[in-house]
């Protein structure tokens, strides 16, 4: 890319940070949020992944997938042969949705209301973006691209197009496997995400 583009590139996110801030309808939880938490990675990537929301340690750094779900996607991801450099990460909510609970900030789940609130910054995003191929992970990006709720395990896999008209492949959250207690189902897990990657990458291509 030319330096102007990239830099075109960068004013455009930063714009959509500053009107995210500027919003005065925000949820009443983001108040108690430390920062908007915004995607990261180049213009144009091969694939553009679509989490949940910032975790605990996302909310504190201002980074997405810095902390344990981030880590397990990343080593996914190198194992699914994908490069980083080839991977813009972002978020269907920007914010860290939490109860307090004594010293510990327990992750709530997003509702519909969040999903839809959000979700016109998620398509300026993608529009701001341009990928080859949208990866979603887990039920809150799922519905968040699509507009309405679906099952994430009967559409997982599958190469399918958003009401806009660009393709995109669900899979399963990172955090979902971090919760299977089992280690058998866990790995068995993992690798069907590993495969699920490496498709992605692979139709992207
Ligand atoms: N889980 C997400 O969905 N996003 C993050 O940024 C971190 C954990």
């Amino acid at each position: 890319d030319l330096p102007t583009e990239n830099g075109d590139f960068a004013e455009a996110q930063a714009a959509l940070r500053r009107d995210l801030l500027a919003r005065n309808d925000l949820p009443p939880w983001v108040a108690h949020a430390t920062q908007p938490v915004m995607g990261e990675g180049p213009r144009h990537p091969l694939l553009m992944f679509v989490g949940e929301q910032p975790g605990d340690e996302e909310d504190i750094a201002g980074r997405p997938f810095v902390g344990p779900a981030g880590r397990l996607w990343n080593k996914a991801l190198e194992e699914a042969g994908v490069p980083r450099g080839e991977a813009y990460v972002t978020n269907a909510v920007k914010h860290f949705k939490f109860k307090p609970t004594g010293k510990r900030r327990l992750h709530q789940s997003p509702d519909a209301g969040d999903i839809t609130f959000y979700r016109p910054f998620l398509q300026r995003e993608i529009g701001i973006v341009q990928p080859r191929l949208i990866v979603t992970l887990g039920a809150t990006a799922l519905r968040a691209v699509t507009g309405r709720a679906m099952p994430v395990t009967k559409m997982r896999g599958s190469l399918l197009r958003d009401p806009e008209g660009r393709p995109f492949y669900p899979t399963v959250h990172p955090s979902y496997l971090l919760r299977i207690p089992d280690p058998a189902g866990k790995a068995r897990e993992y690798d069907r995400f590993v495969e699920d990657l490496g498709q992605a990458a692979a139709t992207a291509r």
